[in-house]
């Protein structure tokens, strides 16, 4: 089981609007919650109505808003009882002193007050007033027994109010209030994953993007890579329940959600980490790092001047990582990558061998289509013998759909018994 935490899949938000002038902001609300992949229902009380249409919330979302609970034309289309299943969620923004007393009381007399009654879903509600209301005790009464009822909510924020006034009850920002739904969906899929998926309680460690080799304090050789395949394997290792390092050398690249990154420059900076962090305890070893082959023997300690016609710059090799971390005692699970121009696969199945790696992934660089500064790659895996484990054909797919399915072979080659083939 594996799961992908940069979307959210078919999730289904109700948001519920009141009466009050941070109505205008639910507007964005709806917009951001529609960007980040949720399903959006909009549910309006009358007084929200008076601060803004229902057509607005109808394109905004993508479905017809929700404002009746006895109109039979409404009901025949999802009736109240049916929206308060289909929500997996239910974020009332904002919510007025009004709702909150309704609910409080478990009054059930409009579309929304019934639908809070009827789910079974988390309820929020963001509260936004006056602060001389949000202060008073009714108001406060009604939030301590909405907690206690297992409402979420979140809490107004200080500033100048609307109405003139300065204090707490200024709804959050939209894109604050959606980051927050986000989270919690992300963080519930993360729960599952770190129990059910495929690499739950390991620990991955995985190499990512070129290494630069000082010539001198400005200049350095390095390579193309871009770091694209490293980075989709840290999120998908991740979304299947692993806690991720990702050693990166020098790209633009954002860290994906929940990995731990950690940036060198050179290869021996990218050696000793991942040396340090088999000490911490790693369970997979991914080197995706195009790792520069030589280094300077000398780093210049000044800019270099220009002088003769040639300059000659003496090279020394640099450490394998991965061959070397996979001569260690404690070695994890080892993954390679090849990048060939030729004879792919014979080359890609001595290095599987000469490095003492578990499994490799290699792919055929000299094709335009795929591999390096492209978003899309093809690889064939191979396992070491040991395993017993046919070769993988991954067909050309992104980045992401590739990392998924290295992700299964690396799950696969951890589970497979080669005792129980043997027995056949
Ligand atoms: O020998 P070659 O560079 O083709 O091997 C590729 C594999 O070895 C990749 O997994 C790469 O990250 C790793 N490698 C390494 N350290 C090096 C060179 C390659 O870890 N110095």
């Amino acid at each position: 089981m594996s799961f992908d935490l940069s979307v959210i899949p078919n999730k289904n938000i109700i948001v519920g609007i009141t009466g009050g002038i941070a109505a205008y902001k639910s507007a964005i609300l709806v917009r951001r919650l529609k960007d980040a992949g949720f399903n959006v229902r909009v549910v309006m009380t009358e007084g929200a109505q008076a601060f803004i249409t229902p057509l607005t919330f109808q394109a905004l979302s993508g479905n017809p808003v929700h404002t009746q609970l006895l109109d039979p034309e409404a009901e025949a289309g999802m009736g109240h009882i049916e929206l308060a299943r289909w929500a997996d969620l239910v974020l009332i923004a904002p919510a007025s002193c009004d709702t909150l007393a309704k609910f409080a009381a478990g009054l059930a007399d409009d579309l929304l007050s019934t639908l809070y009654l009827a789910t079974s879903a988390p309820v929020w509600v963001a509260p936004a007033m006056n602060q001389q209301m949000w202060a008073a005790k009714a108001t406060q009464r009604n939030l301590v027994t909405l907690v206690d009822d297992g409402v979420h909510v979140i809490m107004p924020e200080s500033g100048s109010q609307a109405c003139g006034d300065v204090g707490l009850g200024r709804m959050p920002e939209p894109e604050e209030l959606a980051r927050q739904v986000t989270d919690y969906f992300h963080k519930a899929q993360r729960a599952i994953a770190e129990k059910f998926g495929l690499l739950a309680s390991k620990h991955v460690v995985i190499t990512a993007g070129p290494t630069r080799e000082a010539i001198d304090p400005v200049r350095y050789i390095s390579n193309h890579s871009t770091g694209k395949m490293g980075f989709a394997l840290a999120a998908a290792c991740y979304a299947a329940g692993a806690k991720v390092t990702l050693i990166a050398g020098p790209v633009s690249l954002d860290t994906p959600n929940g990995v731990r990154r950690i940036n060198v420059s050179s290869a021996v900076q990218m050696l000793d980490t991942s040396m340090q962090l088999l000490d911490e305890g790693c369970d997979v070893f991914i080197a995706t790092a195009a790792v520069a082959d030589y280094r300077v023997a000398e780093v210049a300690e000044h800019k270099i001047k220009k002088s003769g016609d040639e300059l000659d710059i003496a090279l020394i090799k640099n450490p394998d990582i991965v061959a070397t971390i996979a001569q260690q005692d404690k070695r994890p699970f080892m993954v390679g990558f090849a990048a060939e121009t030729r004879n792919v696969e014979e080359y890609a199945a001595g290095k599987l061998v000469a490095k003492k790696l578990d499994m490799i992934a290699c792919n055929d660089v000299s094709r335009a289509d795929i591999g390096f500064a492209s978003d899309e790659n093809a690889m064939t895996v191979f396992f070491a013998e040991g395993y017993h484990l046919p070769k993988r054909d991954l067909e050309k797919a992104s980045k992401q759909e590739i990392a998924q399915q290295l992700v299964e072979a690396i799950h696969d080659a951890l589970h497979h018994d080669p005792a129980q083939d043997e027995a056949f």
